[in-house]
């Protein structure tokens, strides 16, 4: 029999207790809902509301439980609709008639919003753990290949010289910035509910600061109405999990397009590739490709969570029990996501010639080379015609610029002189790009050492 069965005259249809059920996906919040159980029947025995012994065997008989789902011995039914009624029903069945003592002033309402946010915190460090992981190995390739110029590229046109170093380390700031929303997240959602029962708050005088302490939280919620109501901390975490995805997606794909036969940048390992079925030579991105695509789920579950909220008025309403699946599915996405990125980064192999070879022939250095003739007083609008018109005479003759003799480079401008060729070199094209936070050598070598620092901050805010 339901525990809610006194007002009902006969039990739901099956296809109404299996459309009702949330068993199936939320039964991996056991831990925590075990976890505020037992701080509950805590908070309940120090109020008086249950005798000392009373809470001791419910505790006990709940630790008993938590050890049966560890060893996967629990028998899960889906007629228990919920993990916290499947918890009270094992509860009763093993302690007998007190056991129906622990939801006295309590709601699942204030119980799921409860477990909710501690697992999501536990989760957010999970994942943060990943990106610190992920933040280190780039900052390892950058460092194992500090030296290696490539071609950057806008418009995915070859735009100017650039250290590997310098372009991969945009991404360690890209997930140090993910790894900052993440912690914001954490701490909004760092409220304890337990106290705001179904919305209206408990009749129980049950000290809401021993609980949040008892739970891990560092502060109690100032509403009962809103704090079985939001369901913002997990919009939250959606959201920035969405914006980690883009990050992630565009790091895959920059990986897809370096590991074309065409750039040849990087070969991906043996072991995060898969090969075809039919074309024996194929060795194919699928791991990053799909991290690319799984942005698109990620996305989705942020789309469908804001879906269901957005017509709901105060307080609960079952339709926010989907809150679950994608906020599940979500958080295992990323962390796989996460984790196979940092497999990738650390194994791939650089190919120095094949950057040094686009480099060559790709007029890299123009910009440079209108630079010159503006420290030599010419406009830069004028010294940019100009090089235009040089880089149109090269392409002609299929040269880039270094190979053309210094009286041709005079036909285009009498202000260029033998040094022309040293200033365009691609070593000083670089090391001219020197003010803080740019590609010179000894700014990503600062950069290198600010990121490390940060990486630090990052492991104790883990521990
Ligand atoms: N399984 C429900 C959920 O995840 C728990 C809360 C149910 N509360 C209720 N009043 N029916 O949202």
């Amino acid at each position: 029999m339901k525990p809610w069965a006194g007002r009902f005259e006969k039990e739901p249809e099956k296809k109404v207790e299996e459309f009702v059920a949330s068993i199936s996906f939320d039964e991996r919040l056991y831990k925590e809902d075990i976890k505020g159980s037992i701080a509950w029947a805590q908070a309940l025995a120090r109020a008086k509301v249950i005798s000392e012994e009373e809470a001791r065997k419910i505790t006990q008989g709940l630790e008993e439980i938590k050890k049966e789902i560890d060893k996967g011995k629990f028998p899960f039914d889906i007629a228990d609709e919920d993990i916290h009624m499947a918890i009270e029903r094992a509860l009763i069945e093993k302690i007998g008639a007190v056991g129906g003592k622990l939801h006295t002033g309590r709601s699942r309402n204030d119980q799921v919003a409860t477990d909710l946010r501690m697992y999501l915190k536990k989760e957010i460090k999970a994942v943060n753990g990943l990106l610190n992981n992920l933040c280190q190995t780039i900052i390892e390739v950058a460092e194992k290949n500090v030296d290696i110029i490539m071609p950057g590229y806008t418009h995915l046109q070859v735009a100017q010289p650039v250290l590997f170093s310098h372009y991969i380390m945009a991404y360690f700031w890209m997930f140090k910035r993910d790894f900052d929303r993440m912690v914001s997240c954490f701490k909004k959602m760092d409220f304890m509910p337990l106290g705001s029962a179904a919305f209206a708050g408990t009749t129980c005088p049950i000290n809401r600061e021993f609980l949040a302490k008892e739970l891990g939280f560092n502060y109690i919620s100032d509403n009962s109405v809103d704090a079985v109501s939001d369901r913002d901390f997990i919009l939250h975490f959606l959201s920035q999990s969405s914006i980690l995805m883009v990050h992630l997606s565009r790091l895959a794909e920059e990986l897809i397009i370096w590991s074309t036969q065409e750039f040849s940048f990087v070969e991906l390992d043996d072991a995060y590739t898969t090969g075809s079925s039919i074309m024996p030579q194929k060795k194919n991105p699928d791991v990053a490709e799909l991290i690319r695509g799984k942005a698109g789920r990620i996305f989705g579950n942020l789309m469908a969570m804001l879906s269901t909220m957005k017509g709901l008025p105060l307080s609960y309403h079952r339709d926010m029990q989907e809150d679950k699946g994608g906020l599940f599915d979500t958080i295992d996405t990323l962390k796989a996501c996460l984790d196979l990125m940092s497999g990738i980064l650390s194994t791939m192999k650089i190919n120095v010639e094949a950057m040094k070879r686009a480099l060559e022939k790709s007029f890299v250095n123009a910009t440079d080379a209108a630079d010159y003739l503006v420290r030599k007083g010419v406009p830069f609008r004028e010294a940019h015609k100009i090089v235009g018109e040089m880089v149109k005479h090269c392409s002609k003759f299929n040269l880039p610029l270094e190979k053309l003799d210094l009286e041709v480079w005079k036909r285009f401008s009498f202000h260029f002189e033998e040094d022309v060729l040293e200033y365009i070199k691609i070593k000083n094209c670089l090391n001219r790009r020197d003010s803080y936070g740019s590609t010179a050598p000894k700014r990503v070598e600062e950069q290198l050492k600010r990121a490390k620092a940060i990486l630090k901050r990052q492991k104790e805010w883990l521990s």
